[in-house]
């Protein structure tokens, strides 16, 4: 596959970074082509298929526990160099990053992500994805690799946000959403089929409370 490149000013990029000034939240329905949706979809179904992926725990360090009426997707963390697909990925991340440095002045170091898996069903109680403990993670963002997602499958991404309605996102392939972590309360709902995820955090620095 042609190698897709994104550079830091990069107009979708530029799109995010006010969203997130003006709302605190962005999304893009095509954010990357489908030919890298699907080729990432390939490679998070290859380690399900392997067995790669495990149940996913909630807190940090000693406090940290696999609770299926919390959350139930079941998840891998990317290590950077593995596969090509997923460099891409971490490539056009690091663009945000970058961007989102320059528009907002985060001070955002580095990046982590993993692949999550929610099986029929499965769903994630209502969060927010900056711990109490650990505050390094600023901005939430998660890309959705499944291509032919039909309305009315369930698994929508809910936001409460402030005092409107919450929005509901469908994880339709390709479609990225990116949200400041300590501000937007969210929640996964179950659906009929696997849902197909990356999901990572741009994080500032500062002290691994748990090294
Ligand atoms: C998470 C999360 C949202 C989604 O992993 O913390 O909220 O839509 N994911 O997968
Ligand atoms: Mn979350």
């Amino acid at each position: 596959m042609h190698a897709m490149q994104m550079t830091p000013d990069h107009p979708v990029l530029l799109r995010i970074v006010d969203d997130l000034v003006a709302h605190g939240w962005s999304q893009q329905s095509v954010f990357v082509p489908d030919a890298l949706t699907g080729a990432l979809a390939a490679e998070c179904r290859r380690r399900a298929a392997a067995g790669e992926l495990e149940p996913a725990a909630v807190g940090r360090g000693p406090a940290q526990e696999v609770r299926e009426k919390v959350r139930g997707d079941r998840i891998q963390w990317l290590e950077p160099g593995q596969v090509e697909v997923c460099d891409q990925y971490l490539s056009i991340m690091d663009s945000l990053r970058m961007a989102l440095n320059r528009g907002l002045f985060l001070g955002l170091e580095d990046f982590e992500s993993h692949f999550a898996q929610y099986p029929p069903g499965a769903f994630y109680r209502r969060h927010l994805d900056r711990f109490r403990d650990d505050d390094r993670r600023m901005v939430s963002a998660v890309l959705y690799l499944n291509p032919d997602w039909q309305a009315g499958q369930g698994g929508q991404l809910r936001m409460y946000l402030g005092n409107d309605q919450p929005h509901d996102v469908d994880p339709v392939g390709g479609c990225l959403v990116v949200f400041l972590s300590g501000e937007v309360p969210h929640e996964v709902l179950p659906a009929c089929r696997d849902r197909l995820s990356l999901t990572g955090w741009f994080r500032r620095r500062g002290d691994d409370p748990f090294p």
